[in-house]
C-alpha cells in the first residue's frame, strides 16, 4: 500500500488552557480518570466536533479517530441517519418514563441479532447491565460467589473491581491462587470474599480451580476477547470449554460483550464463535453513541425481573430511554442492511491497517505485535526485543494478563501514541484499549494511519 507523508503540525493551546480552566470545576478535569492526565501525558486533546472518521480539537487540529468513543460509535460521528431519527425523536419529547414504542422497537431488533436472546433488557450503561447480570444469577441459582478472570473488566460494581488494573508480574502470586490486587479504595474487604479469580485462556488451571469452588459459583463471567488488556483472543474452544466446565459445576455461563456485541458479527462474539451463554451482556456499539446497556437470555432466566415475591429488582429513570432506543433501531437497521454486508466493509479495513502496520513494524525490526482481527486490535510493544534482541521471540503473542504484565511495555505505546496524535490520529494512549474500526473509515484513512505510524516509528529509539 502506498504511503503518503504527514507533516507534524499539532499545536493544541486552547486544548491546554481549557485543561486547566476544567481543572478548577472538575477533578482532573474530566469525567473519568480514562480522559486525563493519567493517560495524556500533556493534558488531554479537548474535543469539540466529529463527523464520520474525523474528530476535530478545540484549536481546529483534525484527527482521524480510532478510538471512536472507546468503541461506542460503530457508524462513526454524527452518522446522518441517526442524527435525523434522533432530532425528529426530540422533538417530540425525550422521555417519558413510560411505556413506549420506541423499546419494542429497538427490543425486536436486538432479538433478531443476537442468538441467545429471547427477551431483553436495557440499562444505562454496560456497569448496570453486569451488575444485574450478577443479580440475576445469584437469584437463578441461590449462591452468592462468581468467578471473574484476572485483567478482564466489567465494569466497575464493586465485586468486579478486582485485578483489572496491570501489576508487576513479580507480584502475581501463583496461578492456582492470584494475588488479589483491588482496583479501588472504599470496597469493603468482605465484598471480594465473594470473587473467585483465576487465570484465562488457561484450561486446566480453571479445572482445578472449579474443582474445589465451582459448586459455591453463581456464575463464571468472561469476555470473550479480551478488551481491556489491549486486544487478546481466546484460544481454539477455550470459551466452549469455560461455558461447559460453568454448567458442569452448576454455574451459569455470563458472556461481557460489551466490547465485541454488534461488532464481530451482528451477534456478536457469540454468534461468531458459536456460543449459548445463559446471560449476555452488551452497549457501546448498540447504543452508536448514546449512553446504553443491555442484558440479554432466556425467558426462564430474564423472568425472574417479573414483579412478584421472588423478583429480582431493577429500576432506573432513564432505562428505555426514548431517544436512545429510537438511535438504537435506528442503529440496528443499518448493521443489519443486506445481511450485514457493512461487517464486510469493517473486516476489510480492519484486516488491512493490521497487515500495514505488523508490515511497518516486521520493516523497521521493532519488537512489536499487532492482536486482534477486522473490527479490532491492539499493538504491543513487548520489550523482549529490548531484552534479547530477538524480535521473533514476541511473536508467541500476549495470551493472558500475566503476559500483559510482563511483556507489555506500555510506556513506549503511549509515546507512540502521543507522537500519533501529533500527527493526526487520535487514539488513546492507554494500552489496555485497543483500536476500532467504525462503518465511517475507509481505505483512504488506513493509508493515512500507516504514514503517519512509519514516521512515528522512524523517530522511535
Ligand atoms: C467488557 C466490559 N464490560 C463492561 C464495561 C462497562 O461498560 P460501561 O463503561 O458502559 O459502564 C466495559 C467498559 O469498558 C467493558 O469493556
Amino acid at each position: 500500500m502506498a504511503t503518503k507523508m504527514t507533516t507534524k503540525t499539532h499545536q493544541r493551546e486552547r486544548s491546554r488552557a481549557w485543561y486547566e480552566r476544567a481543572q478548577q470545576s472538575l477533578i482532573e478535569g474530566v469525567n473519568s480518570p480514562s480522559r486525563g492526565a493519567a493517560v495524556y501525558s500533556a493534558g488531554p486533546v479537548v474535543l469539540e466536533r466529529g463527523r464520520g472518521s474525523r474528530v476535530w480539537d478545540l484549536d481546529g487540529n483534525e484527527y482521524i479517530d480510532f478510538m471512536m468513543s472507546f468503541g461506542a460509535l460503530i457508524q462513526g460521528h454524527a452518522h446522518p441517519t441517526i442524527v435525523e431519527v434522533v432530532s425528529r425523536t426530540m422533538a417530540e419529547g425525550s422521555h417519558f418514563a413510560a411505556a413506549t414504542p420506541a423499546e419494542a422497537d429497538a427490543a425486536e431488533r436486538f432479538l433478531r441479532m443476537v442468538p441467545s436472546a429471547e427477551a431483553v433488557r436495557f440499562t444505562n450503561s454496560g456497569t448496570e447491565a453486569t451488575m444485574l447480570g450478577l443479580r440475576l444469577a445469584r437469584a437463578h441459582t441461590g449462591r452468592t460467589k462468581f468467578l471473574k478472570f484476572e485483567g478482564h473488566y466489567h465494569g466497575w460494581y464493586d465485586p468486579y473491581c478486582l485485578n483489572g488494573h496491570s501489576h508487576p508480574a513479580e507480584q502475581l502470586g501463583p496461578r492456582e491462587n492470584p494475588t488479589r490486587f483491588p482496583d479501588s479504595e472504599g470496597i469493603p474487604k468482605t465484598v471480594f470474599d465473594e470473587v473467585v479469580l483465576a487465570p484465562w485462556n488457561d484450561l486446566s488451571t480453571l479445572e482445578s480451580i472449579l474443582r474445589r469452588q465451582g459448586r459455591e459459583l453463581a456464575a463464571v463471567i468472561t469476555e470473550p476477547i479480551m478488551s481491556n488488556m489491549g486486544c487478546i483472543l481466546p484460544r481454539d474452544g477455550y470459551l466452549q470449554k469455560v461455558c461447559d466446565l460453568a454448567h458442569q459445576f452448576g454455574a451459569l455461563f455470563i458472556l461481557d460483550e460489551l466490547v465485541t456485541g454488534f461488532r464481530y458479527a451482528p451477534g456478536g462474539c457469540q454468534q461468531y464463535y458459536g456460543l449459548k451463554p445463559d446471560l449476555s451482556t452488551f452497549g457501546k456499539a448498540l447504543g452508536a453513541g448514546f449512553p446504553v446497556g443491555a442484558l440479554a437470555g432466556p425467558r426462564a432466566i430474564l423472568d425472574r425481573l417479573r414483579w412478584g415475591g421472588n423478583m429480582v429488582l431493577h429500576y432506573g429513570t432513564f432505562n428505555g430511554h426514548r431517544l436512545t432506543m429510537r438511535a438504537i433501531a435506528a442503529n440496528l437497521d443499518l448493521l443489519a442492511a443486506n445481511e450485514g454486508a457493512v461487517y464486510k466493509q469493517i473486516y476489510e479495513i480492519g484486516d488491512a491497517a493490521i497487515a500495514g502496520l505488523r508490515d511497518i513494524f516486521r520493516r523497521r525490526r521493532m519488537g512489536a505485535i499487532v492482536q486482534g482481527f477486522g473490527p479490532m486490535f491492539q499493538i504491543y510493544f513487548t520489550g523482549r526485543d529490548a531484552v534479547g534482541g530477538n524480535i521473533d521471540a514476541a511473536i508467541d503473542g500476549i495470551n493472558d494478563y500475566r503476559d500483559y504484565c510482563r511483556y507489555v511495555d506500555s510506556a513506549k505505546y503511549s509515546r507512540f501514541i502521543h507522537g500519533l496524535l501529533d500527527r493526526g490520529i487520535y487514539m488513546t494512549p492507554s494500552n489496555g484499549l485497543h483500536w476500532i474500526i467504525s462503518t465511517a473509515h475507509t481505505m483512504q484513512d488506513v493509508e493515512t494511519l500507516l504514514a503517519a505510524v512509519d514516521e512515528v516509528c522512524a523517530e522511535m529509539p
